[in-house]
């Protein structure tokens, strides 16, 4: 469960993200969606603690993550746009060493079937540097997936991969939820969001303009029949004057 209370987030005398709050509960996947600067990476790193929020409260899986860090962040897994990777680790001492941190027990058996998952087993024992892009970021999932988070946030996961990629990265993220994760993810793949996403929040200029199931935002800017289109609803709620 994830649930940000009157978010905002100041760089400085900018306002990035303004009075945000969202519920995200288990078995959820939540869609952030704006134009390039609307504030969906500040947001994500807020909720994640990567960076502290100006104001507003945040609750990770139960756990205040202002007054209780540690336990937040051992609840959660945050997928950056870039991932971060140590240029001395190959892909299995990557999963090795993040299984310690988390104090993973037994992480050979839970690390070869992400390796499976993600389809880099055949690179376990390749530096980073050997990789591609795509695989980097594969790499970074393993590793994040690692001790089974119940609530994780993704930055842009879709960007990169192959069309296989993109659709077993799909039915990863579906069958974490299915098995109660509590998922946000950002993305402007808004076809594929309607796939993987059972709400969707968008924000414009640092600002809540929508928020709620698929079809509640859908038939709120006007595209409920024949299905969910959420690229025009996107178009509708940030593009035009009327909102
Ligand atoms: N470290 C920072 N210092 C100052 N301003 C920042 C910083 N990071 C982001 N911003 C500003 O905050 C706003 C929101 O940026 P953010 O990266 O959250 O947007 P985004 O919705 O993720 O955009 P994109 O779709 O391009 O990834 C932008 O105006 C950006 O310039
Ligand atoms: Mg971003």
């Amino acid at each position: 469960m994830i649930e940000a209370s009157q978010l905002a987030k100041n760089y400085g005398s900018f306002s990035a993200v303004k009075d945000l709050s969202l519920t995200v509960r288990p078995g959820e996947v939540l869609g952030l969606v704006g134009p390039n600067g609307a504030g969906k990476t500040t947001t994500l790193r807020c909720l994640a603690g990567i960076i502290p929020a100006t104001r507003g409260s945040i609750r990770v899986a139960g756990h205040d993550l202002a007054a209780d860090p540690v336990a937040a962040k051992r609840a959660l897994a945050f997928f950056p746009d870039e991932p971060r990777l140590f240029d001395y680790l190959t892909v299995r001492q990557h999963l090795a060493f993040v299984a310690r941190i988390y104090g993973v027990r037994d992480h050979e058996a839970l690390a070869q079937p992400l390796l499976d998952e993600f389809e880099i087993a055949d690179k376990a024992d390749q530096l980073p540097g050997e990789l591609s892009r795509g695989m980097k970021q594969k790499l970074a999932i393993a590793c994040g997936l690692l001790h089974g988070p119940a609530v994780m946030f993704f930055d842009e996961p879709l960007t990169g991969l192959d069309p296989l990629g993109i659709r077993r990265m799909k039915n990863s993220i579906i069958a974490r939820a299915r098995a109660g994760a509590a998922i946000v993810l950002s993305s402007h793949l808004l076809h594929l969001l309607e796939e993987v996403c059972t709400h969707v929040l968008i924000l414009k200029r640092g600002e809540k303009i929508a928020d709620g199931t698929l079809a509640e935002v859908a038939a709120r800017f006007g595209s409920a029949e024949g299905g969910v289109n959420l690229e025009e609803v996107f178009i509708r709620a940030t593009g035009g004057t009327e909102h």
